[in-house]
């Protein structure tokens, strides 16, 4: 049977690649009178250091990776759990991918959802106690859909400053009035809601762990301001996931919030090492979300093998606690290491993997992530639009994988270029 469970396989060989490179590389036809604007935008963001350009990845995530041919300890990965790289997970898609074949072959409601999607959304319920979980082909896809199912015009969001492209282009797609609160100010938040007159429904929608900043949501204060103005509570697992709670659910079972908050959403892409979105709720929340959820409805579901390495990670989480439990623990330590050696006692508290070195413009970040390379650290500059202007910053990702020395090292690097950089 061809499976591909490591990379020594030959069933691995990518015998078209160099074929791909050689037809991609720097060909440039001019551009047609009718996008010739384009290029003065490229080089408007050129000027400003706003221009981005993937890096080519040479194998896979993990502790260090191989960027641009260049082998670098890596702070860039959203693979918490060090489980994108695994060969349980590859294990587990080679069979689902030889069973079920690799395409999907259509959206969930035809053809699509195969035995894999099946269980992925038991296990997802299982992993969060709810009754159900439906699977979307990515977190931005469940987002987005859901929110616009949920609410529409003559209804209101209230939502996090700081929240992820993904809920605000589901804010906008709605056609929601919405109501943007200063990030995590929960006295501003209450004087919104308290001033809004009418509304048919009202939604309140945050990450739980912020993706850019790395900061927590208040998720118990939330619950409490959506209960008493009969609010829907919507929360953003997607960094969470994995990484939280005894179980390793999510931000919403670490606090114990689960009962105030009506929909969890989440991604399998990130500590789970997979790719997709879900949501989870009541059954009848599920099915009626089935009926609504535009991007479930209309668009091929991810392919059978992706959820089943999604299960089976789902399964290493339940095995392999101390996983996210060390990833925690190293987090704090690597923050209080930062706050005592750049003297800011931001850092003294920290309690997410997602550590943020702010340098304000977008200049300085990528000054700093160059210099941080320079010493084989790959730590990403975060720039507009991923951030408002003025809070650039470069992203500091932990992942299980770091070393005790790597985290030194890391530390150590960023009091060095800090002065010259930021
Ligand atoms: C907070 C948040 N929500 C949703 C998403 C989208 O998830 P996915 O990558 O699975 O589309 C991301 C991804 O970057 C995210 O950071």
């Amino acid at each position: 049977m061809p499976c591909c469970p490591d990379q020594s396989s030959s069933a691995c060989d990518d015998t078209s690649r160099e074929i791909r490179v050689s037809t991609a590389s720097g060909s440039r036809s001019p551009l047609p009178l009718a996008l010739a604007w384009i290029e003065e935008e490229l080089n408007d963001l050129s000027t400003r250091d706003l221009l981005r350009k993937p890096k080519l990845r040479t194998g896979r995530q993990g502790r260090s990776v191989v960027l641009d041919g260049r082998t670098l300890v890596n702070f860039g990965s959203n693979d918490y759990l060090g489980y994108a790289g695994d060969v349980r997970l590859i294990k587990a898609a080679s069979k689902a991918a030889c069973s079920e074949g690799f395409g999907a072959g259509a959206s969930p409601l035809v053809s699509g959802q195969s035995q894999a999607h099946r269980k992925l959304e038991e296990d997802i319920a299982l992993l969060l106690q709810t009754d159900r979980a439906i699977l979307f082909s990515s977190g931005y896809a469940a987002n987005v859909a859901t929110i616009s199912a949920l609410v529409g015009p003559g209804d209101l969001i209230a939502s996090d400053e700081r929240n992820h492209a993904s809920l605000i282009d589901g804010c906008r797609l709605s056609n929601a009035e919405v109501l943007i609160y200063p990030h995590r100010d929960m006295a501003h938040l209450e004087t919104l809601l308290s001033g809004v007159k009418t509304a048919r429904r009202k939604l309140i929608v945050t990450d739980s762990v912020f993706s850019m900043d790395g900061t927590r949501a208040a998720l118990d204060d939330l619950a409490a301001i959506a209960s008493k103005h009969r609010a829907i509570f919507m929360v953003d697992e997607a960094h969470a996931t994995g990484v939280y709670g005894l179980r390793g659910s999510g931000l919403v079972e670490a606090t114990g919030t689960a009962d105030g908050v009506h929909v969890r959403v989440g991604t399998l892409s990130k500590a789970l090492g997979s790719a997709g979105g879900f949501v989870a709720g009541p059954s009848q929340f599920m099915e009626w979300l089935s009926h609504k959820a535009r991007s479930w409805i209309f668009s091929t579901a991810h392919p059978p093998a992706v959820a089943a390495a999604a299960s089976c990670a789902i399964q290493l989480l339940q095995r392999e606690p101390s996983r996210r439990i060390d990833l925690l623990a190293r987090s704090r330590e690597f923050a209080r290491r930062i706050a005592s050696l750049l003297h800011d006692d931001a850092f003294a508290a920290w309690d997410t993997q997602i550590v943020p070195i702010i340098c304000h413009t977008a200049h300085a970040a990528v000054n700093m992530s160059l210099r941080l390379a320079e010493k084989g650290l790959y730590v990403p500059a975060i720039r507009p639009p991923s951030v408002p202007h003025g809070k650039s910053l470069v992203r500091v990702s932990l992942s299980s994988q770091h070393t005790t020395e790597d985290l030194e090292n890391l530390a150590l690097a960023v009091h060095a270029v800090r002065g010259s950089s930021c």
